[in-house]
């Protein structure tokens, strides 16, 4: 194996593949590959190359990195494939943030509509190479469906664990449809996380959270890809949002080992945006302390109504690795934000669109320059949740303004209906 593990706390190293999330001392685990071996061996010519070939790993935009996801025999890669998705010119969204230009990466467009697809190819491709039969997550719906529709590509079975009535119908609707256990349970996301990972210990179950670190290895490829649409030039910021943190970690590291491997000359400073209900990373990190403190949370973004995060010393380390910022918005700002991201004809979910809410936020704070160069990661589709869509449009959000609404009209069945609703 090419790679091993290593304890992000005590340092402790762990041989490669294992069954295993976190270190003896408790903390979580990060895949070292060996960059040493890798340089000079590792071009973006070539990874341009593969992005035209036909061949299975290449076709995915993630499996075309492979030397810096994971060593695995092809035989093992359960891929779909992903990734490949949009990096979209917003000018009208731009001008709404104070921007001169902005683009917006759609992870939306992944093959189960959110951004997840990419760190549960390398989820399941680990689980399949470990043997695993049964895999599991808790989720506020994202990962839930992802993982119930890669472990039904694979042949396994699929135990989801979510906060009950807390998460989107189109997210509930996929783990449902693509097979998967699913358990409703009484409690928030951060006790559904604690008890699936006290439950995969018990019984030998694959762990398929972020706290995985073979999943942030296959989410690092966001950042790779972003990086293969700009020709490899390296913007001024990369802007995403914050929930259980592993996105951000995953980011950062990836940056990181393509600058340790004379890739790109610079790395990208980052921006993570928490809705200002479920806020632990931003208070930690304004507070400049080491220690995270757990809050109750509560959005309406669901994806990221999350108090407890499992990736935030990973998270807080890439943050000083790459220069960023933690900032927070409100829901209402969230929903402006969306209707602009809608509006333009991209459209994404609440939780994508904290992303541009927070560029708008660090632009009146002179935080990131009108003139940087920016990339707003959008991290799952508009129809996976289509009540927050038809509510704000419909202005029955209770405590929200619905600023920009575009509400339907109720009218009759004839011509002149029709005409005089045109006319009005
Ligand atoms: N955006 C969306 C749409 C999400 O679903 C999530 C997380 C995030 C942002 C935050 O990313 O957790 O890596 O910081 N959703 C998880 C889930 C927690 O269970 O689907 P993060």
């Amino acid at each position: 194996m090419s790679f091993h593990l290593a304890c992000v706390g005590c340092g402790t190293t762990y041989d490669g593949l294992k069954l295993r999330y976190r270190c003896d001392c408790g903390e979580t685990l990060d895949v070292i590959h060996d960059l040493e071996r890798l340089k000079g061996t590792l071009s973006t010519a070539t990874f341009d190359a593969r992005r035209i070939s036909r061949d299975r790993l290449d076709k995915s935009g993630v499996w075309r990195f492979r030397e810096l996801i994971l060593d695995v025999a092809p035989e093992h890669v359960v891929t779909k494939p992903e990734g490949n998705t949009n990096l979209y010119d917003a000018p009208r969204v731009a001008s709404w943030v104070g921007l001169d230009a902005l683009a917006l990466k759609h992870e939306g467009e992944n093959p189960t509509g959110s951004f997840k697809d990419r760190g549960m190819t390398g989820g399941v491709t680990a689980a399949k190479r470990l043997g695993a039969t049964r895999v599991a997550c808790a989720s506020t719906g994202n990962t839930s469906a992802s993982m119930a529709s890669y472990a039904a590509q694979a042949g396994m079975e699929a135990l989801v664990f979510i906060p009950d009535g807390e998460i989107a119908y189109g997210k509930l609707s996929q783990a449902l449809a693509y097979g998967a256990r699913t358990a409703q349970i009484s409690g928030d996301f951060d006790k559904a996380m604690e008890l699936v990972q006290d439950l995969c210990n018990d019984e030998g179950i694959y762990l398929l959270n972020s706290v995985n670190p073979f999943r942030i290895e296959g989410q690092k490829a966001i950042g790779f890809e972003i990086l293969q649409d700009l020709g490899w030039q390296v913007p001024d910021w990369i802007v995403l949002p914050g929930g259980n943190l592993g996105n951000n970690s995953a980011l950062s590291k990836g940056m990181a080992e393509l600058y340790a491997l004379g890739l790109i000359d610079k790395l990208p400073r980052m921006a993570v945006v928490q809705a200002a209900g479920a806020n632990p990373l931003y208070k930690a990190f304004a507070a400049e302390t080491v220690e995270l403190e757990r809050v109750s949370a509560k959005t309406l973004a669901t994806a990221i109504q999350i108090g407890n995060p499992v990736s935030w010393k990973k998270s807080i380390r890439g943050l000083l690795a790459l220069d960023g910022v933690v900032t927070e918005v409100t829901d209402q700002e969230i929903l402006d934000a969306k209707a602009q991201v809608d509006g333009q004809g991209i459209g994404a979910e609440p939780a994508s669109c904290a992303t541009v809410a927070g560029i708008k936020r660090l632009v009146a704070e002179g935080v990131i320059a009108p003139d940087a160069h920016v990339v707003g990661i959008l991290t799952g589709n508009l129809l996976k949740d289509p009540d927050i869509v038809v509510g704000y449009h419909k202005s029955t959000l209770e405590g929200f303004t619905s600023t920009y609404a575009n509400a339907p009209t109720r009218i009759g069945s004839t011509l002149a209906d029709v005409k005089a609703w045109l006319e009005g």
